[in-house]
């Protein structure tokens, strides 16, 4: 069968870290997805020490990628809000499938992307939007998918995970710990959506809208980070059995769905109070299958590039098996959804 040509446009972090995991397992991700898979072009402003991208074709123009003829799916890996959502629409618009880890532009722009995505006919995946590593997005839509999800919550920013955690073990100051995150790749360019809680929102939006089946409505998620958290609020918690844990709260309540993000006191015993570092943890209720946990690296070059790849691998196998049924095994449909008032 005829390889499946992938572009790739970003090489930061995770577009690194997936060009790097693409080339080196290549053989197990081509018996995985039934084809070889090729990176025909790179679109990225800057080159990668990290990457050997001897022989692949590089532009600085990541709308070239897009509209790349030899091309089958882009890789959506540069980030932010507007260049993003103009480069996936031209990527639609040219027939591509579309694999993305950018949280901000499916909590906000996914409605729209997903609405164009049907009308050609091609794939959304972002599974790497959410908790790095963890395929929470197919935990959730295909393995719970017999439960009614009754609520979900979770530690779903690993920077602030790491910056909470260091705080307590280590007396460590705030912005010192900041300054390690990003130099380790876990913090969003902007590191402020990490600490005022936008980028767990941003997630927390998309996760409900999978879990409850409702429209991505990002504005409505109360938003608090840990910003204000001092290291004295840290260790009294501790001396009072408790943990403080920056969570992702989504509850179906009679009224309609909650969003909220904020600081919370989890007693110390609790599973998830001990969820450390940059790791991420989410819990989910469902009515048929009670409570279940996933743990793992929430952020981070190849934790996230593995769940990249996974979106990639799980595109080619329905693009090979499945014609005519593409759109809806895996990207949202919000046209099919009930809306319920938050
Ligand atoms: N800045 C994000 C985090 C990256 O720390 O969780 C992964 O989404």
């Amino acid at each position: 069968m005829k390889p499946v040509k992938v572009g790739i446009c970003g090489l930061g972090t995770v577009g690194g870290g997936t060009y790097n995991v693409l080339k080196r397992n290549a053989e197990e991700i081509a018996r995985r997805a039934g084809r070889k898979i090729i990176v025909e072009e790179i679109g990225a402003r800057h080159t990668n020490p990290d990457c050997d991208t001897k022989g692949i074709q590089l532009t600085d123009d990541v709308f070239a990628v897009a509209k790349n003829p030899e091309i089958d799916v882009v890789v959506e890996l540069i980030g932010g809000y507007d260049v993003a959502k103009e480069l996936v629409l031209t990527a639609i618009e040219h027939g591509k499938h579309v694999v993305t880890a950018n949280k901000a532009l499916i909590a906000v722009h996914g409605n729209e992307i997903f609405e164009a995505a049907q009308k050609k006919n091609v794939m959304v995946a972002f599974e790497a939007s959410v908790a790095g590593g963890i395929p929470i997005i197919k935990a959730i839509r295909e393995g719970l998918s017999a439960n009614k999800i009754n609520w979900l919550a979770g530690i779903i920013n690993g920077t602030g995970n790491f910056i909470m955690t260091e705080m307590r073990d280590k007396g460590r100051e705030f912005s010192d710990v900041l300054a390690e995150a990003q130099a380790l790749g876990y913090a969003e360019a902007d590191p402020t959506f990490d600490v005022e809680g936008i980028d767990a929102a941003h997630k927390l939006t998309i996760l409900a809208s999978i879990a409850f089946g409702i429209p991505l409505q990002f504005d409505k998620a109360f938003t608090e980070g840990i910003s204000k958290i001092t290291r004295d609020d840290v260790q009294y918690a501790e001396e009072l059995g408790y943990r403080i844990k920056h969570l992702g709260v989504s509850r179906r309540t009679d009224k309609g769905v909650e969003l909220r993000v904020h600081p919370t006191l989890i007693p110390e015993s609790a599973l998830i109070a001990n969820v450390n570092g940059v790791m991420n943890a989410i819990l989910v209720d469902g009515d048929a299958v009670g409570q279940t946990m996933y743990y793992g690296p929430g952020a981070g070059s190849e934790p996230t590039a593995s769940a990249v790849v996974a979106d990639i691998v799980d595109v080619v196998r329905t693009l090979t098996a499945d014609r005519d049924n593409r759109v809806p095994h895996l990207a949202f449909q919000p046209s099919e959804l009930s809306d319920m008032p938050i």
